[in-house]
């Protein structure tokens, strides 16, 4: 459920006009609902408590979305955060979460980069290799602290809605298999900067299907215990994120009461473990939407229709990277038939198509569309490709909305540059 919807013609999120928002901040404009996400992340964590999995450590992938309004809200309701990079922790920290609940995973962790991770206190960072191990090691002594880690391993599994968000085959790059795990975390346990505390796995996004996160989970538990019957501590299981949304175009994924429900089974009677999730998309995508204008309609000789809109794939990479699908739906709602049409954006590029044969109502030049589920990989994939400045954010909070992020002027988008020192 989210509350972007439709009242008296007018598609609204929550109790604000698209169209209001469009006419003080101009589009290409994201546009966050805040009680959805609250909504999203509560559903999310009361499903796991449910399910007897304790109070867990509901870490927000902020790769998914990280504007601090955006991470100030989770955060405010108890959310922690999933990072893979000093910028992403600084975000986090800027958005008062506090260390103790951020988690830091990526495969390609830096020394600068671990070394910040450890002055500001995070709950756990996720060793993707041994090479990373010895390194993290040698900042900690460097630094006279001792790492709080968790192994990331890989369990082998397939899934993921697309080839190239699937992580947990072990053909991937991340994580380590299940014997290097043993061997690492006993290594790990004799040398003093380092606190073993746990494993992790993260297995792909957009995973509509409970059968591979049944089989992972399954073998991490067997992990757990094979770890502790040879005398390690193991107080920490993270199970990554990974649960898909609707987009409108498959059948409903698994909802989190039922992802949670078959967590609780798969973990019943695992015992002095805390559990930590990384959800992104599922708390964000469905809590924003990418908002446009039409430029106007290109109707070919040949009968084929363009919709040129003022979003591009610079804004929203999505559809031109995996092929996804994004419900469009214009903003004030007719009953006029629709027709079929290609909604494409002014960059130059054949790829720069959200999607072709897409009924829509008639719409013309001004006329505002919205880009569904959105708030996910949305904002953050954005870039400046054609020179476009990168697309503003607006968080909407019932009948009120704040610019959190806004659109940079073209001064500002040329001030970082300069010529070369000959020119
Ligand atoms: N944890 C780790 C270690 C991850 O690599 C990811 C996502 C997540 C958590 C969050 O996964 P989620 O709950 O959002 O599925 N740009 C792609 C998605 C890439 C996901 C990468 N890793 C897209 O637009 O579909």
């Amino acid at each position: 459920m989210n509350h972007f919807e439709d009242r008296g013609g007018a598609l609204h999120c929550e109790d604000t006009p698209l169209a209001r928002i469009a006419a003080a901040v101009g589009t290409p404009v994201y546009v966050y609902s805040r009680a959805t996400l609250e909504r999203h992340y509560t559903v999310f964590r009361e499903a796991l408590i449910m399910a007897g999995l304790g109070e867990p450590l509901v870490a927000f992938a902020v790769k998914a979305n990280s504007n601090v309004a955006v991470l100030r809200t989770l955060g405010d309701l108890g959310a922690g955060a999933d990072t893979v990079s000093e910028g992403e922790i600084r975000r986090a920290l800027a958005a008062g979460i506090p260390g103790e609940r951020i988690v830091f995973s990526g495969v390609g962790k830096t020394r600068r980069e671990i070394a910040f991770a450890l002055e500001a206190g995070v709950s756990e960072i996720n060793v993707e290799s041994e090479p990373e191990l010895k390194l993290i090691a040698q900042v900690a002594e460097e630094l006279g602290l001792r790492a709080p880690i968790v192994f990331r391993v890989n369990p082998d599994v397939s899934a993921g809605g697309h080839a190239k968000i699937a992580t947990g085959k072990a053909e991937n790059k991340f994580g380590v298999s299940f014997e290097e795990a043993t061997r690492l975390y006993a290594n790990a346990s004799n040398n003093p900067h380092l606190n073993p505390l746990g494993v992790a796995c993260h297995i792909g996004s957009q995973i509509t299907d409970m059968v591979p996160f049944e089989a992972a989970f399954r073998r991490m538990r067997g992990l757990v215990e094979s770890l502790r019957a040879e005398g390690m501590t193991v107080e920490r299981l993270d199970l990554g994120g990974g649960l898909g949304v609707p987009y409108f175009d498959a059948p409903d994924p698994p909802s989190p009461a039922e992802y949670a429900a078959m967590i609780g089974k798969v973990m019943a009677g695992l015992d002095h473990i805390r559990f930590a999730f990384e959800p992104g998309r599922v708390i964000a995508a469905n809590a924003g939407v990418l908002l446009a204008s039409v430029i106007h309609l290109n109707t070919r000789p040949e009968g084929r229709r363009f919709l040129v809109v003022d979003a591009a794939m610079n804004d929203l990479i999505r559809p031109a990277m995996y092929e996804s699908f994004h419900d469009i739906r214009p903003v004030a709602t007719t009953s006029e038939t629709p027709v079929a049409c290609d909604v494409v954006g002014p960059v130059c590029e054949t790829g720069d198509t959200f999607t072709r044969d897409r009924l829509l109502p008639p719409l013309g030049p001004g006329d505002l569309v919205a880009f569904m589920t959105a708030g996910a990989y949305g904002a953050v994939m954005a870039s400046e490709y054609n020179s476009r400045p990168l697309v503003p954010e607006v968080l909407v909070d019932g009948d009120r909305f704040s610019v959190i992020r806004r659109r940079p002027t073209y001064d500002e988008m040329l001030a970082a540059e300069a010529p070369a020192d000959w020119q």
